[in-house]
């Protein structure tokens, strides 16, 4: 075993040669959205999230479902797996098989299983002093859920959500593999900065560039109005002492907002980011470079303005 449960990392590692190693997560959830086949392709790139984070190439899943034929329609199961296979013929990897339960609170996810070389690993914790924080995906998912549950979210914001959350991260961890990348891990219910706090742990600090964050533009006017999930005040609660700075509003909001299917969090040297910013050109996705790790403050995340 290479990588297990200590360090808070993505997703479990066993050496199986020198040459190659296997990397397994699983996870699942229940509906984020209303529409099922939407459904079955966010909570399989969610899955897939976990492997891209540690560097590796996805091979293999098995779908986890839990659905009650009683309470619904069996064509509704069959478009959350629609969903689901095409994300995992998208993600170039190959279904085996799966297991369902009659479960009347509805669930669907991937057990996934990737490989990678052993030298290869990337683990949340590696980054450097002088390295760059990246971040592949907007902030604010779970505000924006919240509000869509209330019915509050227009059709064309619910669809460019959805679209972002069902987007897998193989691009960016493939313009990791391309770089020193020191460190990565993917943003999901902790929040932003729970998920910085695994990357800092103890040993290095962080600055991170409030007026550089990306978000969904929705949050600016649905975080005030109250739509905001309740692991947000947990995530805040738990993590508001790693913090040094302030940040207001709906600023403050996406900093522990839970992200659903966020996107992957990548440290590496500066020097390397030109040559990373050609790879996401050359790729086609979006990163923005929202801090920097530093010797100052280990442990701590400093929110800095006017970068
Ligand atoms: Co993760
Ligand atoms: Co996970």
């Amino acid at each position: 075993m290479i990588v297990g449960l200590e360090g808070f990392d993505d997703a479990g590692v066993y050496r199986i040669t020198d040459e190659v190693a296997i990397v397994q997560t699983v996870d699942f959830f229940t509906p984020v959205v209303d529409d099922p086949y939407w459904f079955g392709q966010i909570a399989a790139a969610n899955a897939f999230s976990d492997i891209y984070a540690m560097g590796a190439v996805p091979k293999t899943a098995m779908n986890i479902v839990g659905f009650s034929p009683r309470l619904y329609p069996i064509s509704l199961l069959k478009e959350i797996l629609r969903g689901g296979i095409e994300k995992i013929a998208e993600a170039g990897a190959s279904l085996l098989g799966g297991h369902s339960v009659d479960d009347e609170e509805m669930k669907y996810g991937l057990c996934v299983t990737g490989v990678i070389h052993p030298d290869k690993i990337l683990r949340n914790e590696g980054a450097q002093p002088g390295d760059m924080l990246l971040l592949t995906k907007p902030l604010g998912t779970g505000i924006l859920n919240t509000a869509i549950k209330g019915d509050m979210v227009g059709e064309e914001s619910v669809q460019k959500l959805i679209t972002v959350m069902a987007t897998l991260n193989d691009k960016p961890a493939q313009a990791m593999g391309m770089v020193r990348t020191h460190a990565a891990t993917d943003v999901t219910g902790f929040g932003l900065i729970g998920h910085c706090t695994e990357m800092i742990k103890g040993y290095i600090g962080l600055e991170l560039f409030l007026d550089k964050l990306p978000y969904f533009e929705e949050v600016v006017e649905l975080s005030p109005a109250g739509f905001v999930p309740g692991g947000l005040f947990r995530n805040q609660e738990y993590y508001v002492k790693r913090v040094i700075g302030e940040a207001e509003g709906f600023l403050k909001d996406i900093l522990f907002d839970p992200q659903t299917s966020g996107g992957l969090l990548i440290a590496l040297p500066p020097d390397d980011l030109p040559l990373f910013e050609k790879e996401a050109v050359r790729l086609g996705f979006p990163f923005w470079v929202i801090g920097r790790f530093r010797d100052k403050h280990r442990g701590k995340i400093e929110i800095v303005s006017g970068h």
